[in-house]
């Protein structure tokens, strides 16, 4: 989506944020848009949305439509719905539970089959490996190899973030902007 007024510039992306059950997808966004973070754990029902205006230069103003899926939805029959006209994803694992890195390309490659971009292009897609203020276990405690792999399964980059405190949210939904700039 964009829209250009003389020479201000306006973006409206539809970005997915999917995952396991309780790898913390709702909690990213309730810290992005609300600054707020809670330990109590409500699982998402289907879908849930927030915005994010960010002012991304004096010209352009960019606005991040997030679309929060439920992490039991990979075994809806929603998912296909919910992905449309997405321009880009994180894909998020918890780094204290190794199980929820296993599950990462069963999601990626539900995405990949239900979406891409008008190009025919997958949809961009960004690892985030979250609550990173816990102990860690698999791939994510050798970071090189993490990287390595990231780039063999066609992710553009990864971030470790923490929604507890409030750490790598903000760079990699920069590093997802930037990015975006090239799309449209
Ligand atoms: P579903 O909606 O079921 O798919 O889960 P979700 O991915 O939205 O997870 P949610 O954000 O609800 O978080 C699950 C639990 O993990 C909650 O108890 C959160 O408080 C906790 N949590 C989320 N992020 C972090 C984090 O960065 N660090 C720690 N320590 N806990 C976190
Ligand atoms: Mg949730």
């Amino acid at each position: 989506g964009d829209n250009e007024v003389g020479n201000k510039r306006e973006h409206l992306y539809k970005i997915l944020i999917i995952g396991e059950l309780g790898t913390g997808k709702t909690s990213i966004i309730k810290r992005y848009v609300h600054q707020f973070f809670s330990d109590h754990y409500r699982a998402t029902i289907g879908v849930d949305f927030a915005l994010k205006v960010l002012h991304w230069d004096p010209n352009t103003t960019v606005r991040l439509q997030l679309w929060d899926i439920a992490g039991q939805e990979r075994f809806g029959s929603m998912t296909r719905v919910y992905y449309k006209e997405a321009v880009a994803a994180f894909v998020v694992f918890d780094v204290s539970r190794s199980v929820t890195f296993d599950a990462v390309m069963k999601w990626k490659n539900d995405l990949d089959q239900k979406v891409q971009l008008a190009n025919g292009d997958c949809v961009p897609c960004v690892l985030l490996a979250n609550k990173s203020d816990l102990p860690k276990e698999g791939i994510v405690t050798t970071p090189d190899k993490l990287t390595e792999w990231a780039k063999q399964h066609g992710f553009m980059g990864w971030f470790e973030t923490s929604a507890k405190e409030y750490t790598g949210i903000e760079e990699a939904a920069n590093f997802l902007v930037a990015k975006a700039s090239k799309w449209d």
